[in-house]
Parts: structure tokens; sequence; C-alpha cells
């Protein structure tokens, strides 16, 4: 293939997830982590559970999993990693500092066309590439995890910086009631996953809230005329930022590990199963808008 190379920093959970999914559209992916084990583990990793992909007739793009696998190579030097790249992923853990000299680090070894851009979850882009010679070409894509199942298929544009930014807001949000209903005793952890995920949640891989408020009475006008004095009366009640330790902590956390064991291998049979469930209701939404 003689495709432009995507350079794809730190082998952890996101950076694996990104290099399978450049790979899938065909680009040639080099996987750079400061850790060499790190390296090893992540192609290892990416060649199960692409061959994984293919057996269950889930595989993205329309290359065969050898030919996608010929793509994605690791690289323990930075210079020889990002050379000749139109695109760097940085994926390195939540850290400004550790962010910042990361970008600072290769703002002196790329090029002035290569986009430089970064996986963080909350960090500002203004804290983050701030000073660098090459900050017209920073942005941050934020994927949603795992980014093999949803990214590449619905980009949205942030119009004004904001802590947190879009989704990880509205994650915090639903977190932050799911804690203080389970904290105040009103509902049991498992009790609250369900509600989410046999309720709430399956709309939501559809029609986003605002389009559910436009469904839910005749238009957006009539739901707030309905509504709204409700919502704002329920908005009153919801509590302080909970602080995520303590009894509660102890108590999600049993509720958890009875469902699923938090060793290596249990969280990595759940997250394949997730993995497999989000892939096949991408397909289904796939159909859906091609009805
Ligand atoms: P992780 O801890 O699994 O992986 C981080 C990797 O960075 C490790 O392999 C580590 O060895 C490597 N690393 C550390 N310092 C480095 C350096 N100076 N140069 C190169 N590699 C270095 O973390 P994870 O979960 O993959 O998260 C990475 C980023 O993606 C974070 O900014 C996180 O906020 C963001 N993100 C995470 C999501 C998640 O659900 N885990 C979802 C969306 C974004």
């Amino acid at each position: 293939l003689n495709s432009p190379g995507l350079g794809v920093r730190a082998s952890g959970l996101i950076g694996r997830s990104w290099a399978m999914l450049f790979a899938s559209g065909g680009f040639k992916v080099k996987l750079y982590d400061i850790e060499k084990q790190q390296i090893t583990n992540a192609l290892e990793n990416i060649r199960k559970e692409i061959k994984t992909l293919e057996q269950s007739g889930l595989l993205k793009g329309s290359l065969s999993s050898d030919q996608q696998l010929a793509l994605i190579s690791g690289c323990t030097d930075l210079k020889m990693a990002v050379e000749g790249a139109m695109h760097i992923q940085e994926c390195t853990p939540e850290n400004l500092e550790l962010k910042k000299k990361v970008f600072s680090q290769l703002d002196l070894i790329v090029d002035d066309k290569v986009v430089l851009s970064s996986s963080t979850s909350c960090l500002l882009p203004s804290k983050i590439f701030s000073g660098l010679k090459h900050v017209k070409q920073c942005i941050v894509a934020h994927p949603v995890n795992p980014p093999y199942y949803k990214i590449g298929l619905s980009p949205v544009r942030i119009l004004k910086e904001i802590d947190g930014m879009i989704l990880t807001r509205i994650q915090y949000a639903i977190i932050s009631e799911a804690w203080r209903l389970v904290d105040e005793g009103l509902v049991s952890p498992s009790d609250l996953d369900t509600v989410m995920s046999d309720g709430l949640g399956m709309r939501y891989a559809f029609i986003g809230p605002l389009e559910t408020m436009h469904l839910n009475a005749e238009g957006m006008l009539n739901y707030c005329e309905r509504y709204s004095e409700g919502m704002k009366h329920v908005l009153k009640t919801f509590g302080p930022i909970p602080d995520f330790s303590g009894a509660t902590l102890e108590n999600v956390h049993q509720a958890m590990c009875a469902h699923i064991p938090a060793d290596p291998a249990h969280l990595a049979a759940r997250r394949q199963w997730r993995d497999e469930c989000l892939m096949k209701l991408a397909k289904l939404k796939s159909q859906m808008q091609a009805e």
C-alpha cells in the first residue's frame, strides 16, 4: 500500500484502538511508547483482536486481517516513528505536564504539515499546546472508548474551549447523578446500571437527548411547555459533586466485582463482549440509516 503513514504515540488502551482503526482505513501506522514492553504487548494484542474480528466477520475496512496487520509496526525511536507521518495521535496518560512535554518534543522534530492530535479527555487544548511553534497544526481528537467501533463515523466540532469538552461533560453529569443516587441509598449499583443499559441507554444509540425531547411531546416547544417546570423542580434537588470515595466507593466496587471480578482476564473478556455488542450495534445503525 502506498498510503501516507500515521504515528500513534503511546501504546496503551486507546493507542492500540486508534492503530487498528487507522490500519482498517489502509494507513500505515507506527506505534511508539517509552515502555518497549508496551509496544510488544500492543502488537500482540492487536494481532489477536484483528484475527478475532475477522473470524467473526466484524473486521472493519476492505483489507484482510493480514493486510491490516502488515500496516502496523512498532518503533522505539521517536524521530523515526513520526518521520513522513501525516497524522500523529498522542495517547499518553491524562497528565498535563506529561502531554506538554510530549508535544514540545514533537514540536522540535515535525514538519509544517503533520496534524498533531491529542486524545485527551479533559485537558484544555490551549494548555497542552500553548507556546508550540506548530500550534496551528494541533487539535484534540477525543475518541469515545473504544475508538475502533465509533470513530471515523461522526466527528463533531466544539465551537468554544471548555473544561472536559462535550462528551466527557455529559458522561460526568450521568456518573455524578448515578453516584449520588447510590450514595443516598435510593437504588443499588446494579439496578442503577440496568436503568441505563436496558432503559435510557437504548435510545441514545440512535437519537440524542434534544431529539428525545422533541419526540416525547408535540415538538420541542410543546415539551418545554409541558415539562420545564417539572424538570427544574427535580434539577434543584440534585446534590453536590460526589467525592467518589469512602463507603459508597466500597459499595459500588463490591457490586461491580460481584458481576465482573476486577482481574485482567475477566475485565478483558467483558471488554471483548462489549466491543462485539458495539460492532453489531454499529452495523444495525448503518442499516437503519440506509432504510
Ligand atoms: P494507558 O495508561 O492505557 O496508556 C498510556 C500509555 O502511554 C502507556 O502505554 C505508557 O507506557 C505510555 N507513555 C507514558 N509516557 C509516555 C511518553 N512520554 N511517551 C510515549 N508513551 C508514554 O492510557 P489510555 O487509557 O490509553 O489513555 C490515553 C489517553 O486517552 C488519555 O489522555 C486518556 O484521557 C484518553 N482517553 C482515554 C479513554 C479511556 O476510556 N481509557 C477514552 C478517551 C480518551
